[in-house]
C-alpha cells in the first residue's frame, strides 16, 4: 500500500512499542523509513517489538534516536510525564514530535488540567517542553496497519492532524498519504480537542468528507462523558473486540448515543457500510 518518494523517507524513532507503537512503525518501514524503536522501561521489550517490526531497537540515548527526523510518541498519555526530563529537548530543534497519544483517565489514571479542558496535545506540548503535531491518535491500530486505500479510492479512510507548524504537517501529510490514507487538516493544536476520544471523528474511520462535517459537530462539553462510556463499554465486552467492532461501537457511542451527530448523519443512509479495515 505504500507510495514512497524519496521525499517523504525519514529517520524515524518511536516511542512506545504496545499496539500503537508496532502499527506505525510497520507503516512507517514498509514506506521506506529507518526505524528505531525506544523504551524506557524494559530492552526486552524494545528487542522483541523490533523483532515484529522491522524496527532497530535502540536506548534513548542512542544518535539514532537523538538525531531522528520524526519522534512519535506512543505510550500512555500520562506516560509521556514519565519520560526522562529533557529527553525530547536533546533532539535538533527542527525535530518534528509527533503525539500519537491519547487520555483515558479510567486506564492512566486523571490528569488535571486535562480534566479541566485544556486540550491533551497542549498538556503534551508542556510536559516534553517542545511543539508537538498530533496525529495518528485517531485511527485504531488494526485500521492503520491493514485498511489503507489507493488515493482516490472512494472508501479511503482520513487521518486527521492537528498542530501549528504548516510546514511539519504537511511532512506528516505526505506520510500519511504515502501509508494509503487522507490526511485530514483539522486546524491548529488549541482545536486539538476535536480529535480526541469522544468525538464523532475519533477512530469512526471516516472518509473526508464525512470527516469535514462530522469535525464541526464535536461537542466539547459531552466528550469526556462518551469517552469513558466507550472506554466502559470495550472493557465490559465478553469478547475482546477486534477493529470492526471497536468502530462500530465508537461510531454508535459518538454518534447515536449523544447530541453531536446522528449516526446516519455520520456515515450516510446508503453506508449502512461496511467498515473497511482490511
Ligand atoms: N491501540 C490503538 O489502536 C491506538 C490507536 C491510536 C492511539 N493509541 C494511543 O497510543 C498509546 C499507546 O497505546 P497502545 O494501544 O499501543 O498501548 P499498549 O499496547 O498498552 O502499549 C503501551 C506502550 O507504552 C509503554 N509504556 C507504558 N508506560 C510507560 C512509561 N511510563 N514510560 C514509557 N513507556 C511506557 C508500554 O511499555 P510496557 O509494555 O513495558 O508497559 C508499551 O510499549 C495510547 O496513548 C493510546 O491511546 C492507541
Amino acid at each position: 500500500m505504500a507510495s514512497t518518494t524519496s521525499e517523504t523517507v525519514y529517520n524515524c524513532c518511536v516511542i512506545g512499542t504496545g499496539k500503537e507503537g508496532s502499527a506505525i512503525t510497520r507503516k512507517l518501514t514498509e514506506h521506506g523509513c529507518k526505524v528505531c524503536t525506544a523504551h524506557s522501561k524494559s530492552a526486552e521489550g524494545t528487542e522483541h517489538a523490533a523483532k515484529h517490526t522491522g524496527a532497530t531497537p535502540v536506548s534513548f540515548d542512542d544518535p539514532q534516536c537523538k538525531e531522528a527526523d520524526i519522534i512519535f510518541l506512543t505510550i500512555p498519555e500520562k506516560a509521556v510525564s514519565e519520560l526522562p526530563k529533557g529527553l525530547l529537548q536533546r533532539s535538533p530543534s527542527d525535530v518534528i514530535v509527533v503525539d500519537c497519544c491519547n487520555y483515558f483517565p479510567s486506564r492512566d489514571g486523571h490528569i488535571d488540567e486535562i480534566d479541566r479542558g485544556m486540550p491533551e496535545s497542549i498538556w503534551v506540548k508542556n510536559q516534553i517542553g517542545r511543539p508537538v503535531i498530533k496525529a495518528f491518535n485517531a485511527v485504531l491500530a488494526g485500521v492503520l496497519e491493514n485498511g489503507g486505500r489507493p488515493k482516490g479510492s472512494d472508501s479511503r479512510i482520513a487521518i486527521p492532524i492537528s498542530g501549528d507548524d504548516a510546514v511539519a504537517k504537511e511532512k506528516i501529510a505526505k506520510l500519511i498519504s504515502g501509508m494509503g490514507f487522507d490526511p485530514f487538516d483539522a486546524g491548529d493544536l488549541e482545536n486539538s480537542w476535536r480529535l480526541q476520544p469522544g468525538s464523532p471523528i475519533y477512530c469512526t474511520n471516516l472518509t473526508t468528507k464525512q470527516m469535514e462535517k462530522a469535525i464541526r459537530r464535536a461537542n466539547k462539553e459531552a466528550m469526556p462523558t462518551l469517552r469513558d462510556q466507550a472506554y466502559e463499554k470495550m472493557c465490559n465486552a465478553d469478547t475482546k473486540m477486534d477493529s470492526q467492532s471497536l468502530v462500530q461501537m465508537l461510531r454508535e457511542t459518538f454518534a447515536d448515543a449523544s447530541k453531536q451527530i446522528s449516526l446516519e448523519e455520520l456515515i450516510g443512509t446508503s453506508q449502512q457500510q461496511e467498515i473497511k479495515t482490511s
